[in-house]
């Protein structure tokens, strides 16, 4: 089965219903410069709360460095790319590697929210973006991680029956 082209067809379908516009990913993209930067303090901060987790942490601790580069290039796909097909490629990648590793997929819900969480932040703290154009990010950013957890729920399921 060709994963990649069965789930890219439900993109646009998940794009409508959270009512993604071309709007949220411009104001995404012109933000990113104030937000790139603080990608390694989101991801420390991440990993800190999945370590305070019985068990989660061991699923990370190893190999978090190397995790944060990967992290750290599909956010920024998912922020930048105007959903192209490297990001969704990486997402599904991502997603199939969970159900590899045996991680449960509640995780990734729960961890995407802990990560929209920080990043929204992040952008109420921007120093030089005004307050209209931080509101609207974070509602761009709320709707385009519901969109990445469900393209990843997707694959995931998909990976489950194959
Ligand atoms: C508690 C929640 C999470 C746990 C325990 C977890 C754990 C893991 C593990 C064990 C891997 C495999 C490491 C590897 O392939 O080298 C992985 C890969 C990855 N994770 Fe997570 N993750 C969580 C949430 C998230 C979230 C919220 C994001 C995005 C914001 C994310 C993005 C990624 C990416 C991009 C990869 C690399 C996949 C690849 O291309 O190989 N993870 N994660």
């Amino acid at each position: 089965m060709d994963l990649y082209s069965d789930l890219d067809s439900i993109v646009p379908d998940y794009r409508r219903f959270l009512g993604i516009t071309e709007g949220d990913l411009t104001v995404l993209l012109s933000i990113w410069p104030h937000i790139a930067p603080e990608l390694d303090d989101v991801l420390v901060a991440f990993h800190d709360r999945t370590s305070l987790i019985d068990g989660l942490g061991d699923y990370t601790y190893a190999e978090r460095s190397a995790l944060i580069d990967k992290q750290k290039r599909n956010i920024t796909m998912l922020f930048t790319s105007r959903l192209g097909e490297d990001y969704v490629r990486s997402t599904m990648r991502m997603a199939i590697s969970y159900r590899v590793r045996d991680l449960p997929f509640g995780w990734y819900i729960a961890g995407s929210a802990v990560f929209s969480e920080l990043i929204r932040a992040k952008i109420l703290g921007a120093a030089g973006l005004d307050n209209a154009l931080k509101f609207q990010a974070q509602e761009a950013v709320l709707k385009l991680v519901a969109l990445d957890t469900a393209l990843a729920a997707s694959a995931y399921n998909a990976a489950l029956l194959d």
